[in-house]
């Protein structure tokens, strides 16, 4: 499993098609994400973004077409493998979007401390690596607090530090800065910015486009459960025609006549009128 070399594909995905019931989530999608890159994922409620990162982190498994990690395929017979899930867990971490589902423990501490347990670190270990990581997270006044208690800002914060605690090299952040006040989110928009200079590989999905140029290599553009289009964050930024047609900006106002305003999709970038 060693995908360490940069520009070696960590994840490939081929004509995947995933389905709940009746719903079609991922409609023939194909996509690749190579090691150290930073790949945002962008478009609209119920596009599919979710459900990717879960098919990536080996939680959510395809009805047809292919998945592989490192050169090996991610099927949940794959995973069933001890030797290979340990590793795979070890190196991948996902931050849900929904961070309830993240928290589970009575503290904190104990949130933190779960993983380095599971994997037996020395207990010593285990307290340094948390308090050092409190600190840099800056929930240090929330060590003893239950996590199923805390505001909605405070549980991302601790779910993103559970992930965060065995140190993955490669992350899924499933909407990471929704719900921070903005010293929170610029917080979370430096750990990301130093994470992409550290040659890990960070694929998050966001609706914020205003930070995309300092958190994304890549953009990978959705539209019902398709890749629509992919670039760098400054093109995809520019094609408002583009983001438009999927809902990630507003459609643009202004009046046709007096009195009336009307929505419609529009293709220039206007100077002021
Ligand atoms: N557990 C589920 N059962 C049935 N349908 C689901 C389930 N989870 C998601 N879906 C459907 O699958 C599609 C993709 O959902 P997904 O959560 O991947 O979208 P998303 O791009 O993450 O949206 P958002 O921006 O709202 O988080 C949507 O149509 C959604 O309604
Ligand atoms: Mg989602």
């Amino acid at each position: 499993m060693n995908a360490n070399r940069p520009n070696s594909p960590v994840f490939h995905l081929e004509d995947v098609v995933f389905r709940y019931g009746a719903v079609t989530a991922l409609d023939g999608f194909s996509f690749q994400v190579n090691h150290g890159e930073s790949v945002a994922l962008l478009g609209a409620n119920g596009c599919g973004k979710s459900t990717l990162l879960r098919i990536l982190a080996g939680l959510s498994f395809p009805a047809a077409g292919r998945v592989t990690f490192c050169g090996q395929a991610l099927t949940a017979e794959r995973l069933a493998d001890a030797s290979f899930s340990t590793q795979f867990r070890r190196r991948v971490g996902l931050l849900f979007q929904n961070s309830e589902v993240q928290l589970f423990n009575a503290t904190v501490f104990d949130e933190l401390a779960f993983g380095p347990l599971q994997l037996e670190w020395p207990r010593d270990r285990i307290r340094k690596t948390i308090s050092d990581l409190l600190e840099v997270m800056g929930i240090a006044h929330l060590k003893d607090r239950a996590p199923h208690r805390l505001s909605g800002g405070e549980k991302k914060r601790v779910a993103l530090a559970s992930v965060l605690i065995l140190d993955p090299d490669i992350l899924l952040l499933d909407e990471p800065t929704a719900a921070l006040d903005p010293a929170s989110q610029s917080q979370i928009f430096d750990l990301l910015i130093s994470w992409r200079n550290s040659g890990r590989t960070v694929i998050l999905a966001t609706h914020d486009l205003d930070n995309l140029e300092d958190i994304a290599g890549r953009c990978a553009v959705f539209d019902r459960g398709r890749i629509v289009a992919e670039g760098a964050p400054l093109d995809i930024l520019h094609d408002v025609a583009l983001l438009e047609r999927i809902q990630l900006v507003r459609p643009h106002h202004h009046k046709h006549e007096p009195g009336a305003a009307q929505p419609h999709p529009h293709p220039h970038l206007h100077t002021g009128e």
